[in-house]
């Protein structure tokens, strides 16, 4: 977390997005206590009751029932003298484990980290502690015995919690980081207060950062419920792809003790030069912290990221709120290459979709080359999809948030096999030395073709590649008045193939 500094950039309210969720006017960052609980998505979030910086830290707290529009709500669990409210998760106990409910009224059950401050006795320690709400979720009473779960360590932290139903036995299972020693614990429970060590994971992978909010769960592989496969998911900052902030994830097994990883390269562990090798939630500087629902309906794996990169999360020019969060993403297993890879889509909840205020469509058509203009295409807030086959062309794609001197650029490099997206020229990037960047994802082709959908939003775009293959999303800070959008072509020819934007503003 890097101190905020002074900058000429004008902090600018527009930026706040249309289906995006950012709090009115105050900081967040993680993603907490993500559940779908009584008909409602509950999203708690690191927040900053007091500021639009990092500090002061609590968990702010909104719902949603199609996961685009949200609803804020008073501050859930504040911090006080003793603790901040670091990141963690909430379980619905619905048999009553923990006894902080009844039969008749099981509680939600908040497991969060403790970083103790000065005024505390255990200053210099994080610890797992645990917070209840008998009122679905909205006021929330600590347990008086915290924490729950202590090593006496400093970086012992962001819990996340889910039910482990197994053969002989069925617990509860935390997960949690030791953040400066790259490892991921595992421990059980059977009430939720004695928590007893199952094992570790970790160094693994991508270690170019300390490991942070941990996630682990099964799916099915290729949707078939007798091929189920664990996926561990662990941020880390720094050591992303692209730099700072990102997630990287692990597919194995979980046998109810210790998660063991198929998907760990072993030759040149640890340093940090492999990023081709390894998995990676997404590619982009801006989707941190992400973590999954509890209890999301029909056994969906929604998860949600922070939108921001703390190389310079405090710096970016929004007012009176900073950072928004990701759209929501169903999380499935496919078979790729031999391998179970996360295959990522934008989720909807229920309600209706929303009207856009425009479509526009556009037949299979050359791309000549040079940057082209489409009429009738413009807006703010857009899907934009297509197909595209770089032909001759070193490079083509589309310019999103144009005016003609400013725009993003998203599109394929054919002859390095890579999706870019390049925010050099997007708008607003002087707030922070490293925001401008022009940042690579290894994107192979299917049969010479590439297709993309890109979710375009007031500072955000999202690029949703090869039918979710890969992903890469990026904040922008484009003039209000950057609409145009743009198919561009460099180096020759290419073709695109079944444009269709839908514009909700
Ligand atoms: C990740 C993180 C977590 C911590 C929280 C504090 O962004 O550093 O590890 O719990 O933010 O706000």
């Amino acid at each position: 977390m890097s101190a905020p500094t002074t900058t000429t950039t004008e902090l600018r309210d527009d930026f706040r997005p249309a289906f995006h969720y950012a709090a009115q006017d105050t900081w967040l960052n993680d993603p907490n206590g993500l559940i779908f609980h009584d008909g409602l998505y509950h999203l708690y979030y690191q927040n900053n009751p007091l500021n639009s910086v990092w500090g002061n830290m609590s968990w702010g707290h909104a719902t949603s029932t199609d996961l685009l529009n949200w609803t804020e709500h008073p501050v859930a669990i504040r911090f006080d003298e003793h603790e901040d409210i670091f990141s963690g998760s909430i379980v619905f106990d619905r048999h009553n484990t923990s006894g902080f409910g009844t039969a008749e009224q099981p509680p939600l059950v908040a497991l969060y980290t403790s970083a103790y401050k000065l005024a505390s006795a255990l200053h210099g320690t994080q610890a797992q502690s645990l917070a209840y709400s008998l009122d679905g979720g909205y006021s929330w009473r600590k347990h008086a015995q915290n924490p729950v779960l202590t090593r006496n360590t400093p970086n012992f932290r962001d819990p996340k919690v889910f039910w482990y139903q197994g053969q002989n036995e069925s617990y509860w299972v935390m997960v949690t980081v030791e953040a400066l020693e790259y490892r991921v614990l595992l421990h059980k429970s059977a009430d939720l207060l004695n928590w007893t060590e199952l094992s570790s994971f970790g160094p693994a992978n991508a270690t170019g950062g300390i490991w942070e909010c941990p996630d682990l769960f099964a799916m099915p592989v290729d949707g078939d419920p007798e091929n189920l496969k664990w996926v561990l998911t662990v941020n880390l900052n720094p050591g992303g792809p692209n730099n700072g902030s990102a997630g990287q994830y692990f597919v194995g097994d979980f046998d109810g003790t210790t998660f063991v990883s198929h998907s760990t390269v072993t030759e040149g562990m640890g340093d940090g030069t492999r990023e081709h090798d390894y998995q990676w939630l997404d590619w982009g500087r801006d989707y941190y912290a992400a973590v999954s629902f509890s209890d999301a309906p029909d056994d969906r794996r929604l998860m949600i990221g922070w939108m921001n990169n703390w190389d310079y999360a405090n710096q970016i020019p929004t007012a009176p709120w900073r950072s928004p969060m990701s759209l929501a993403r169903e999380l499935t297993l496919r078979t790729v290459d031999g391998q179970p890879r996360l295959i990522q889509q934008v989720a909807f909840g229920s309600g209706a979709e929303p009207e856009p205020v425009s479509t526009f469509t556009l037949p299979a058509r050359e791309i000549p080359e040079g940057t082209e203009v489409l009429d009738g295409a413009a807006g703010t807030v857009q899907r934009i999809e297509f197909s595209l086959a770089p032909d001759s062309a070193g490079e083509a794609g589309v310019v999103v948030r144009g005016n003609g001197t400013e725009g993003t650029r998203i599109g394929i490099d054919a002859q390095r096999g890579m999706l870019f997206v390049d925010r050099r020229e997007s708008g607003a990037t002087d707030f922070h030395e490293s925001f401008a960047s022009l940042d690579v994802a290894p994107l192979r082709s299917l049969d010479g073709s590439y297709e993309l959908v890109i979710h375009v939003d007031r500072c955000s775009v999202e690029v949703f590649a090869q039918a979710g293959l890969l992903t890469m999303t990026q904040l922008v800070f484009p003039s209000a008045a950057s609409r145009e959008l743009s198919l561009f072509a460099a180096g020759g020819t290419a073709t695109i193939n079944n444009l269709t934007v839908t514009t909700y503003a």
